[in-house]
């Protein structure tokens, strides 16, 4: 894992934008898999600013809120389009988000893990974190080995997430996630998470045991993750002054 650490989620963010942008110079027709939240605000901004070419990039989210009407403001539908999609030339037709009505869903699930085998697999995960160290919608317990699938979300993650709607109430239970197993095998992962209330599941993900009580834990066994913190979603790591003297020592080539 490689810890970056910037004063601010807008710098922090700065640095992930430019590891897609030299993606997507390098490989126009990329495979990005893309989360929602508040936490990759602050990289939408930047990626909509460097004015990318998207023409022949495919996207998959990785999750969705199930029974929301698709128009619903709240659906990941909605957000991608709202806070991305929309302010580039990307194809609808190459935009995948799961589909939260479908009337089958255990048979859409295994049809979006083909449709990304079918792309040629994820070249760079985008990754927030739960306070309770999900990552997708794969809450603590989840198999480390699971596809997409349905999942129920905690009552802490309901909590969390009632900011977007009305009440906790009206979070939905259920929502349709990639599994860890899928999100293990992009060929990148960037894990971003800022603020202080992201700390302890940072400090558990990266320097814990791997446990699915963490999920985001997993991402320890995959060969190249990328992690974009600010200083308070840094400030449980032991290992802090390491990770910047590395940050600061780096070959000329690895620099974004
Ligand atoms: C969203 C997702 C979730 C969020 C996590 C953090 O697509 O997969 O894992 O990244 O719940 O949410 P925020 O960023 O709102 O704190």
């Amino acid at each position: 894992m490689e810890i970056i650490i910037r004063d601010t989620p807008e710098s922090a963010s700065v640095v992930a934008a430019r590891i897609i942008a030299k993606q997507l110079r390098d490989k126009p027709d990329s495979i990005l898999g893309l989360a929602t939240g508040s936490t990759p605000l602050p990289l939408y901004r930047a990626l909509i600013a460097m004015d990318l070419d998207w023409g022949k990039v495919t996207t998959f989210n990785l999750d969705e809120y199930i029974g929301l009407p698709r128009e619903h403001p709240q659906t990941y539908h909605s957000f991608m389009w709202e806070n991305l999609f929309r302010h580039t030339n990307v194809r609808p037709e190459s935009v995948h988000i799961p589909d939260g009505n479908a009337a089958d869903i255990p048979r859409h699930c295994s049809e979006y893990e083909e449709q990304i085998r079918a792309a040629g697999g994820i070249d760079i995960q985008v990754l927030g974190i739960g306070t309770d160290g999900h990552i997708g919608f794969n809450e603590p317990t989840s198999s480390l080995a699971s596809r997409t699938r349905i999942k129920t979300l905690t009552r802490q993650t309901r909590a969390d997430n009632a900011r977007f709607f009305g009440s906790e109430d009206e979070v939905p239970k259920h929502v349709i996630t990639m599994g860890i197993g899928t999100i293990m095998e992009a060929r990148m992962n960037l894990l971003l998470a800022f603020g202080e209330n992201k700390a302890r599941a940072i400090a558990e993900a990266v320097e814990g045991p791997v446990t699915s009580f963490n999920p985001a834990s997993a991402l320890q066994m995959h060969p190249v993750v990328k992690v974009c913190l600010d200083e308070p979603a840094a400030t449980g790591l032991k290992r802090a002054d390491y990770y910047r003297w590395v940050d600061a020592n780096k070959p000329a080539w690895q620099v974004f």
